[in-house]
């Protein structure tokens, strides 16, 4: 409905009041760097620690499991949100990283799984992970996959 709208409003053209300031907001939608500083933000601002195991990329550094990870990540919180509902900033987490692999195709798994080795860890350990694995990818260029060599 929302989404609707904005184009809606950015077809009326210029001469609508808002049609700029619209234009501009979709256009921060889809970039990466602002998803990811928005992601850190709320983790930082989330002081809950939850109980339990929670799944988490054994070596973050693995950029070619990212789509992995993300996939890994995003099923957790979505578990966590739905258990949680008053976590607002877990879920906005939930949905920025939702937004992330939308934003980049880099992000989707590919068909053939690498060696992406999880591990069970507490919850402040699932956090960092999935800090430093945003960090990086805040830190990509662009979020467009490269035809990679082999
Ligand atoms: C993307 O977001 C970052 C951080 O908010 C900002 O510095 C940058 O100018 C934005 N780039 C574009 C193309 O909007
Ligand atoms: C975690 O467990 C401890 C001890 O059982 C409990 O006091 C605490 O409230 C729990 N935390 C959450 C977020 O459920
Ligand atoms: C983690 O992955 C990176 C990139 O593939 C690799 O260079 C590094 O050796 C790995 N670290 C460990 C502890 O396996
Ligand atoms: C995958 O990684 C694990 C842990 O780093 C290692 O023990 C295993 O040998 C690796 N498997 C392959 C096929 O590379
Ligand atoms: C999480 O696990 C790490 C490593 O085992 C430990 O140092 C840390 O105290 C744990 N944190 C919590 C909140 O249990």
């Amino acid at each position: 409905m929302y989404l609707y709208m904005l184009l809606a409003c950015a077809l009326w053209g210029s001469e609508n009041h808002f049609a700029s300031m619209e234009t501009a907001s979709i256009s921060a939608h889809d970039n990466h760097t602002a998803v990811c500083a928005e992601i850190q933000k709320e983790l930082s601002a989330d002081n809950i620690i939850y109980n339990g195991s929670f799944k988490r990329p054994q070596n973050t550094s693995e950029e070619p499991c990212y789509g992995e990870f993300t996939k890994v990540f995003i099923s957790t919180l979505k578990q966590l949100t739905k258990h949680n509902a008053h976590d607002h900033h877990i879920r906005k987490v939930y949905k920025d990283m939702k937004e992330l692999t939308r934003i980049c195709p880099k992000l989707e798994p590919t068909e053939s799984p690498k060696n992406c080795t999880t591990e069970k860890s507490n919850f402040s350990q699932f956090k960092e992970a999935l800090q430093s694995v945003v960090i990086s990818i805040e830190g990509w260029k662009s979020c467009k996959r490269v035809k990679s060599s082999l």
